[in-house]
């Protein structure tokens, strides 16, 4: 072009910064939408998620109408934002094109005056366009490109913040615990969920192997909190945890958590058949050794009770059973995998009275060989502890409130 027409050339390079400035302008506000858009799809799956799991209670409350007013607004946001994001980034090819025949249009009405003085001639004029529609179209297609990369910018804008979550240390990183005796020492262990009050507050705990301790404790003392921390699902902000004299801080989380049993205050069942449930978190047991741990936790005769037995499936979260049966499958997991600690959360809160005491009775042997964390309200339970700890406000305290004192059980 610049041997054909140098001055002519040189004015169609000046649209290339005008072309730059256009995509920049538009591509910059087409990566915040995008990464809006995201999230608010994102908070739409979420409410969807939630509401089909609050069914129960969404038609238990009626707020039918309202669940599907919040569920459709947000609906409607996402289109909106789509749309805006939409037009942005439709805007780019036209607005090139549009600069592209602006380009034309100048060349042509520059190039006649040219024409009628004989310094250029027809063919020359029209090499001289050819070439700059050539150059045109991959302008065009470059506009494109930086219009998708400026979405996929905004989109993984949020994926970036996820990949940046510090991960739970590595599964087998640390040292191997050997196999576990039993005695548990929390020293001066504090520890606050983020943003909260802290849940407990310089706590000691020393607790021999083979020992029974129950914990009890006001709604929110910190009981599941000392839970989750033996089993490092959360480190404490000061102070350590040792199991048989070892900082459980330098041990790797398979050899510790593989060594832990716990029946978690809130039961979570698989979709899956009672006995891969109670198989869980043992490798290819026997079907003896799941009805061993199935009837100790007081489960083997409701299960077989069930239309397929132990091959009945108990459908997302367990809901196809009760409450107490929920607990009585997840404390029979436990038990099978024969942990040296178990950590019973209100295991046994959500059995009646009779099915309580026979699981006491057949626990006082399960219990004698292994050391045993027993959080409880229920007073029954409470006597099969060798020692009775209160906790209050993230501290121990005895039975009238003052000081760090245990009580022994009757
Ligand atoms: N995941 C969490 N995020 C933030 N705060 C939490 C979380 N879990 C518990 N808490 C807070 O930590 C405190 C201790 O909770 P924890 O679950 O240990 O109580 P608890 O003694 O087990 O009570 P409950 O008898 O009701 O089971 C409470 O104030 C609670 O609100
Ligand atoms: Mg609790």
């Amino acid at each position: 072009m610049l041997q054909i027409q140098a001055l002519l050339a040189i004015l169609a390079a000046v649209l290339i910064p005008l072309f730059y400035l256009w995509v920049k302008v538009v591509g910059r506000r087409v990566r915040p939408l995008a990464r809006e858009v995201q999230e608010e799809q994102a908070r739409t799956i979420a409410i969807a998620e939630e509401n089909l799991g609050m069914l129960p209670a969404i038609k238990a409350f009626t707020r039918e109408a309202e669940e599907s007013r919040r569920y459709r607004a947000q609906i409607e946001r996402v289109v909106r934002l789509s749309a805006r994001e939409r037009r942005f980034y439709a805007a780019l090819g036209p607005g090139t094109h549009l600069l592209a025949a602006i380009g034309i249009v100048l060349v042509l009405w520059l190039a006649q005056a040219a024409v009628s003085h004989g310094v250029l001639a027809a063919p020359q004029l029209v090499s001289f366009l050819l070439y700059g529609q050539l150059m045109a179209r991959p302008m065009a297609g470059l506009a494109d490109l930086y219009g998708q990369t400026q979405r996929a910018r905004g989109a993984l804008g949020r994926l970036a913040e996820v990949l940046a979550e510090e991960p739970e240390p590595g599964w087998d990183q640390g040292k191997r615990m050997p196999p576990i005796k039993g005695a548990i020492e929390f020293r001066g262990v504090s520890f606050a969920y983020p943003g909260r009050e802290p849940a407990l507050k310089h706590l000691d705990l020393s607790i021999a192997p083979g020992e029974t301790v129950g914990i009890i404790g006001p709604n929110g003392a910190g009981k599941s909190t000392i839970a989750h921390l033996l089993l490092r699902l959360h480190s404490p902000s000061e102070g350590s945890i040792w199991i048989d004299g070892v900082d459980i801080a330098t041990i790797s989380l398979r050899s510790l958590r593989s060594q832990i049993g716990i029946v978690p205050q809130h039961v979570l069942l698989f979709h899956a058949t009672v006995r891969d449930n109670i198989a869980y978190g043992r490798p290819e047991p026997t079907q003896e050794q799941i009805e061993r741990a199935a009837r100790a936790a007081r489960a083997h005769d409701f299960i077989l009770g069930l239309p397929q037995g132990y091959d009945t499936w108990i459908g997302d979260r367990g809901v196809r059973l009760s409450g107490g049966e929920q607990q009585r499958v997840a404390l029979a997991s436990a038990l099978l995998k024969d942990p040296t600690i178990l950590i019973l959360d209100e295991a046994t809160a959500m059995f009646d009275p009779e099915g309580e005491r026979e699981f006491l009775r057949a626990c006082s042997d399960v219990f004698r060989e292994r050391t045993v964390v027993l959080i409880t309200h229920r007073p029954a339970s409470l006597e099969l502890a060798d020692r009775v700890l209160k906790l209050q406000g993230g501290e121990f305290v005895s039975a009238g409130g003052e000081g760090k004192v245990s009580v022994r059980a009757q």
